[in-house]
């Protein structure tokens, strides 16, 4: 027994330390040391993405007070340079905390005991809003789509005609859990025809993908620092309209205090200041990110984080992947696809050649892997990627034909240039 426990504890220091290198023939040659170490691994996942230099160094700066003028001059100057990423002319807070904490502050702040109000799910992240609105009104109702699929807006009129007294619907705009980018101009339509307001979780939209708040009429937006803004974890960002504050101030203030977002109002519209402490060096690093997120043109952007996504998902195809979420609603900023029977372990092959990708959650763990393309990557990056999960593949044991990915990803990236 203890022989057995010592072999497979050495068996594992071996995996750790292997190094997996091709030969100029193709072959595999297992060294005895691992070349990528948890340091350099590649940030492939779909959050934390890889950062600018620029937002390391501005991070690095001595701290300073947060009730000076000084401060306060960055924190507006990050404010009015966020409003353009997003189309809004609503104030922005930066809140404390990871994206999570700008779903919970949506329910809190819009939510009273007995409100009636419908999740829109079709992965994680929904589930998530779902399970937060279950604490706080026992009239919620849920329009659940089968994982991979998108949310039509025909399933939303028909769960607001069966709920007329709805007054809040919430929606994943990107589901990172599934790779889907939900149709949000046409449901925000079909849920300001009801009359009600919307909540937009856009986590892994925002500031790579294109999001109207304004236009769209999304009533709450909610994102964080860590995807396609390029800041560490550890802000949420939020904004409101005019109809979302008249609902807070019907909402009892005890249910919350750390994201009373009137306060937040109240004190930003003043010194202009926040309620509570601001995460200074990510407010820094915010800067930082938000002037090169204009140094490049949000359109820009924008138009490079859909290429990066089409170069990757046509180099997986052409590896003979299949991808995992609904044609026509596919992610700009997040890729699923199938891990093929026979690669189980490829995930793992990435990491040991310096790409970490996520695999999937809960009940598609094993099922799928999601690469996020977010921020930085651009041409060198996605064809490292691309390159390394079909050298990662083939190296698990899936049947293709090494080369035909990448070559897919730079044919899409040579008519694109
Ligand atoms: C769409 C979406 N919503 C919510 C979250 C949760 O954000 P956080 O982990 O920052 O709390 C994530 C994180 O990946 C996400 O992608």
């Amino acid at each position: 027994m203890e022989e057995e426990a010592e072999g497979s504890k050495l068996e594992k220091i071996q995996d750790k330390f292997r190094t997996v290198t091709l030969s100029f023939l193709g072959e595999n040659i297992l060294g005895n040391q691992m070349f990528y170490d948890d340091y350099t691994q590649f940030l492939a996942i779909p959050g934390p993405v890889e950062m600018h230099p620029k937002v390391y160094e501005a991070m690095n700066r001595h701290l300073y007070g947060h009730r000076t003028d000084h401060f306060r001059e960055i924190y507006v100057d990050c404010v009015e340079k966020f409003k353009p990423t997003i189309n809004t002319k609503q104030e922005v807070y930066f809140l404390a905390g990871s994206g999570s904490l700008g779903l919970h502050a949506a329910i809190t702040n819009l939510v009273k005991p007995g409100d009636t109000v419908v999740n829109l799910v079709n992965g994680k992240f929904g589930e998530r809003v779902e399970q937060i609105t279950a604490r706080f009104t026992e009239n919620h109702h849920t329009v659940r789509v089968e994982y991979g699929q998108a949310i039509k807006p025909e399933m939303v009129k028909k769960a607001l005609e069966e709920n007329p007294d709805t007054s809040l619907v919430t929606i994943t705009h990107n589901e990172t859990s599934t790779g889907i980018l939900n149709p949000l101009p046409e449901i925000s339509k079909v849920v300001h025809d009801h009359g009600a307001l919307l909540m937009a979780d856009c986590i892994t939209s925002a500031g790579g993908d294109l999001v109207e708040m304004d236009k769209w009429k999304i009533d709450f937006f909610v994102s964080g620092s860590q995807k396609c803004y390029g800041v560490p974890p550890g802000l949420a960002f939020i904004a409101f309209s005019e109809a979302a504050a008249e609902k807070m101030k019907e909402v009892p203030r005890s249910q919350d205090y750390y994201s009373d977002l009137l306060m937040y109002r109240e004190k930003l519209a003043k010194a202009p200041d926040t309620p509570f402490t601001p995460a200074v060096s990510l407010i820094y690093g915010l800067q930082a990110s938000l002037d090169l997120i204009h140094e490049e043109g949000m359109e820009n952007r924008i138009k490079r984080h859909r290429l990066m996504g089409k170069a990757y998902r046509n180099g997986l195809e052409a590896m003979g992947i299949k991808l995992f979420a609904e044609e026509g609603y596919r992610s700009n900023t997040v890729t699923s696809a199938v891990i093929p029977e026979k690669a189980a372990d490829f995930i793992k092959i990435a990491r040991q050649f310096g790409v970490l990708v996520a695999g999937g959650q809960g009940t598609l763990k094993g099922k799928i892997w999601r690469v996020g393309h977010m921020n930085t990557v651009g041409p060198r990056e996605i064809l490292m990627i691309t390159s390394v999960v079909e050298l990662a593949l083939k190296q698990a044991g899936a049947d293709i034909e090494l080369g035909k990915g990448v070559q897919a990803t730079l044919e899409t990236l040579n008519k694109a240039y």
